[in-house]
């Protein structure tokens, strides 16, 4: 069964799909998947865009139509945590709306299907793509002076870009073990948790969700982010086998 490997931006997938073995497009109802074989495991791609309401449906989409074993989203996001810089990795486990308040009826952040506020990640994904991103940014080593940190922890995802340093501070105050925010990550956690397929998210950071958000945004997306998403995605399927 395949492993679904899902990500906001065609940047980022595009490299994950160069490498695929024998890869097969298919189109369904608008949205586009590749089919194929990546480091010996059958994968299925797609791109989410950007926001948590083409997350959910991308995911919701390739449950539907494939036989999913598994999904793994993978891409940017912006460091909340002081200790989190950009370049560095993070993947999620666990994950969280900051923008979702049901509120009086649940508490805060609670997603009402699930009962919690944060939701668990596979632990077994989770570690695989831990170690991926380890091997990777031990990799990276050689070739840099300020190699990629890895951070385990908690993500938080809304549709909004923060891109300012009041709401960077309201969110680390809200909620003061975020590592790192974006904008798909938690949409995807809930459709897959809902549906009991494990799935594991991993972001890599371009930024600071501060005032220079949009510009260390975009350079980062056009050098580093796409390498760096097939490059772990690759060693994460790798340890599948
Ligand atoms: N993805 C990458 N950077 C982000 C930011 N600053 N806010 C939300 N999503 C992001």
């Amino acid at each position: 069964m395949p492993i679904a490997i899902l990500s906001s931006m065609d940047q980022e997938i595009r490299a994950v799909e160069r490498q695929i073995l024998d890869p097969i497009p298919h189109e369904i109802r608008g949205q586009r998947f590749v089919a194929g074989t990546l480091c010996d495991i059958a994968v299925v791609t797609a791109i989410s865009g950007y926001g948590k309401t083409g997350a959910a449906a991308t995911a919701g989409a390739a449950l539907a139509a494939f036989d999913i074993d598994a999904v793994v989203f993978g891409g940017v996001a912006g460091g909340i945590d002081p200790d989190v810089r950009i370049g560095d990795v993070v993947v999620a486990d666990r994950l969280i709306h900051h923008d979702y308040d049901a509120s009086p009826l649940f508490d805060r952040y609670v997603v009402p299907s699930l009962g919690v506020a944060e939701i668990p990640a596979d632990p077994e994904l989770t570690v695989f793509l831990e170690e991926a991103a380890r091997e990777y940014a031990s990799a990276a080593v050689a070739s840099t002076s300020t190699p990629p940190r890895v951070h385990v922890g908690l993500l938080a995802s809304g549709d909004r870009f923060i891109s300012s340093e009041t709401d960077a501070t309201s969110l680390r105050q809200s909620l003061p073990e975020v590592l790192a925010v974006e904008m798909e990550g938690a949409a995807v956690a809930q459709v897959c948790a809902e549906r009991r397929v494990p799935f594991a998210v991993f972001r890599s950071i371009s930024d600071r969700a501060d005032h220079h958000a949009d510009i260390d945004f975009t350079a980062y997306v056009e050098t580093v982010a796409a390498p760096l998403t097939a490059a772990v995605i690759t060693r994460f399927l790798g340890r599948l086998n």
